[in-house]
């Protein structure tokens, strides 16, 4: 007998009446966040122990595929029994903890945070690309923050456009480190770091050298995670804003992995890929074909109607004269030759259905049992 009592999209927690051999035992930690009782694993954050219960604490830095990092204070909380007010997103429950989430000094203290964010923000949300998926205009919108009451130097870094990907602009970057984080825990390439000191801090690649002169491997994670628009695809610039476009989800073809993701059609054309968190095999993370490659749908080279060869040359067929010529000649092959004269090789970029296909028509139509698959070897 159990009850789930905590989950997320890769991991579900339950509180196991009998331990058994082979039962791992679970250290639940109980609370009370905003008056409601919770129950989590001992290590928990209270950010994550919030979600949990339904509530929501503002983040900018934070994102449950990275380790927690504490940049931003955006989601910082009243401790009943603490002085200051800790950032929620890397202090761990800890039991009878009494935590608030939005009193009049939490909510003054991110009214402030957002204040020193846009102290040196271009906000150019009008002509933005992430105009409409920008946190930082979202939860300045949550909190009545127009603008900031802190005037003083800005940066003007020129956005890096080097390459065919992705955008760069550090102007709009609010050190949240995520992009650091992406990529070095999800993709495991590493190329980018916080560089120089104070007020010019940044997040750049070694050398400080535009990312197509760098290791990247352009997988877009960094962009997937970035709460801003310092980081944006290039091939979707302009073409529609996000609140525009209808999100479909898919399982990608580019090998057999399986990852999913949305693509974003707007107006009846697919215009870009977005990491969906709830895919089972990949989270947020893509690799650069399943992220920038789906353009091949529109490439003028795709053949769109079958091919016979006549006379040495390939000529445009309908689909029945086709499938017409491709039974008689099986057939005539397998009553000359005999089944065995007959093979099938199936790729991982099928699915599982017409994996399943062809291996029954292998062996249910051509009698034999020569059938293979790419993934196997
Ligand atoms: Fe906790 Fe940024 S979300 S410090």
């Amino acid at each position: 007998m159990r009850d789930k009592v905590f989950s997320s999209p890769r991991l579900e927690f339950f509180v196991i009446e009998s331990i058994g051999k082979g039962v791992v035992e679970l250290d639940l930690v109980q609370l009370t966040i905003d008056g409601r009782g919770v129950a989590v694993p001992a290590g928990t954050s209270v950010l994550e122990a919030a979600e949990q219960a339904g509530i929501h604490i503002p983040r900018l830095c934070h994102d449950r595929e990275l380790v927690p990092f504490g940049a931003c204070r955006l989601c910082v909380v009243e401790i009943k029994g603490l002085r200051n007010l800790p950032a929620s997103c890397v202090t761990a429950v800890s039991p009878g903890m009494e935590v608030q989430t939005a009193t009049p000094a939490v909510v003054e203290a991110r009214q402030v945070i957002l204040e020193l964010l846009l102290a040196n923000h271009p906000q150019d949300c009008l002509t933005c690309e992430k105009s409409g998926n920008c946190a930082l205009a979202g939860y300045c919108y949550q909190y009545g923050v127009r603008e900031s009451r802190l005037k003083g130097e800005s940066h003007a870094y020129p956005a890096d456009d080097t390459n065919p990907f992705i955008v760069r602009d550090l102007n709009k970057c609010i050190l949240c480190g995520k992009c650091v984080r992406a990529c070095a825990e999800i993709t495991g390439q590493d190329i980018l770091d916080f560089a120089y000191r104070g007020f010019s801090t940044r997040p750049t690649t070694f050398g400080d050298a535009p990312l197509l002169e760098s290791d990247c491997v352009f997988c877009g994670n960094c962009v997937a995670v970035c709460p801003t628009g310092a980081l944006t695809e290039k091939q979707r610039l302009g073409r529609g804003r996000y609140w525009e476009m209808e999100r479909v989800k898919t399982t990608c073809p580019f090998c057999g992995v399986g990852c999913n993701f949305d693509l974003l059609v707007h107006g009846g054309r697919i215009v870009g890929v977005a990491s969906n968190e709830t895919a089972p095999v990949n989270g947020k993370a893509l690799c650069i074909k399943g992220r920038f490659g789906w353009d091949f749908i529109y490439n003028e080279k795709r053949l769109t109607s079958p091919l016979i060869k006549k006379n040495g040359r390939f000529e445009e067929a309908s689909w029945d004269e086709a499938l017409d010529l491709v039974a008689r000649r099986l057939g005539e092959i397998k009553a000359e030759h005999g089944p065995e004269a007959f093979a099938a090789l199936s790729s991982a970029r099928c699915t599982n259905e017409e994996n399943y296909l062809l291996q029954r028509f292998t062996r249910a139509v051509m009698g034999t049992n020569n059938v293979d698959h790419c993934a196997r070897t």
